[in-house]
């Protein structure tokens, strides 16, 4: 049985905490892995909260600096839940230091550090992957089975979506989210992300891009102690701060397959609490997913019987054995913890076998370049080929 000692960075945050509830429920919910995973570190700026969490981890240690979790010869994997900014530097520092790591999104900034940490991740023979968690829902395993099988033919057209009503009021607060020097694209790397990580999953690397992705406000309230999604009605406390990256993202694509794509993003759709959409239309028939129906694929093939056809949905289940981990009977729904351990297990199996599994960092680089391709389009208001 392996042992492996894991550092949690930014332990307090939303990911810290969801990271941190994977790596304590692995050994019941994945008795299959042959490892015991101990979170050695739980680091963060609050350090009486991250005191606080080690409580949670017998052995454990708090530290706000993490540097700590890099340099101590016992870590094993190093778990990045940061602020965007701090990843490349983090990362960088934990692959020099021989660790294994596990970065929240967006990779990278730009493509140039996303390009640098993958040459030393592989000059290191170390495993590597990001967070880009919503296609490890089993659901997403099937829809990219049956593309893969050609049962739906070539892609002609994807159309993918996904937004928030963060910041669909004017007067919802600012945090670091949109703050263009800890979050240099904003939404395009935030959520823009996750709709090109399904890109990169179910349909392949993309040609050329142009986008609009403006700030639509360019000042918000400062609110002490605002956190993502509180006070998203609006509070206006008279001081206000600028928002320095995008608050949306219009995005045309063309696929090196030769078909294409749109897609639309943002933390602005006021009422939209939470929506992740994905449309792919083929030459034999097509798929959609909404994440209103998380577990529900609903498919489409034309050489159904003339008369019989129209969409099928889908509930996947047990058969798949990443959902048979959670539960025995189809329908029942997986939520965003569940998919999220499901993956922090994974990146265990990965260092166990030392096979990495996708989304890696030369994965996640695709998806950094197309983020860049975004920013760059919005600024020239031209197609922008994408860097591979
Ligand atoms: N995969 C997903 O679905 C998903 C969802 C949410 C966030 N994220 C990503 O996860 C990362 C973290 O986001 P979050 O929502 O958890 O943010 P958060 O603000 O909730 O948490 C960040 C934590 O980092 C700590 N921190 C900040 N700077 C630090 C420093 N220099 N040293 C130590 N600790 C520091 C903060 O105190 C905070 O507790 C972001 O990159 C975000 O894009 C991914």
């Amino acid at each position: 049985m392996r042992h492996i000692n894991v550092a949690v960075l930014g332990a307090c945050g939303w990911m810290g905490r969801v990271h941190s509830n994977a790596y304590a429920a692995m050994a019941r919910q994945f008795p299959e892995i042959q490892a015991k995973v101990h979170v050695r570190w739980l680091i963060d700026d609050n350090f009486a909260g991250a005191t606080r969490a080690a409580d949670g981890f017998p052995g454990s240690k708090a530290s706000r600096d993490w540097a700590d979790a890099a340099s101590d010869p016992e870590v094993d994997l190093i778990d990045i839940c940061l602020p965007d900014k701090l990843h490349y530097e983090v990362a960088k520092a934990a692959l020099q230091a021989g660790k294994h790591v596990y970065c929240e999104k967006p990779l990278t900034d730009t493509t140039e550090q996303a390009t640098e940490l993958v040459a030393l991740a592989q000059a290191k023979g170390l495993i590597t992957r990001v967070g880009h968690g919503f296609p490890i829902n089993p659901v997403h395993q099937l829809a990219r089975e049956i593309i893969q099988s050609g049962k739906i033919g070539d892609v002609t057209l994807f159309r993918g979506a996904q937004h928030v009503d963060s910041h669909g009021s004017p007067d919802a607060p600012f945090i670091w989210r949109l703050d263009g020097d800890l979050a240099r694209t904003g939404i395009v790397g935030d959520t823009g992300s996750h709709v090109f990580s399904f890109i990169d999953y179910l349909v392949g690397e993309v040609e050329e891009i142009t986008a609009h992705c403006p700030v639509v406000f360019k000042e918000r309230p400062e609110v002490e102690g605002a956190a993502y999604g509180s006070f998203s009605g609006g509070r206006n406390t008279g001081r206000r701060k600028a928002v320095t990256n995008p608050d949306l993202g219009m995005v045309l694509c063309r696929f090196k397959s030769g078909g294409v794509g749109t897609i639309d993003f943002s933390r602005i759709a006021t009422g939209r609490r939470f929506m992740q959409r994905y449309e792919i239309y083929g030459t034999k028939g097509a798929i959609t997913y909404d994440y209103d129906e998380i577990t529900r694929l609903n498919v489409f093939y034309l050489n159904d019987a003339n008369g019989e056809q129209g969409f099928r949905a889908i509930d996947v289940g047990p058969e798949i054995k990443d959902y048979r981990s959670f539960l025995p009977l189809a329908n029942f729904g997986l939520g965003y913890n569940e998919v999220k351990a499901l993956e922090a297990s994974q990146v265990i199996q990965s260092i166990i076998d030392n096979l990495p599994a996708w989304p890696t960092f030369a994965d996640a680089k695709r998806i950094v370049a197309l983020v860049d391709a975004c920013m760059a389009s919005h600024a020239s208001r031209q197609w922008e080929k994408v860097r591979s």
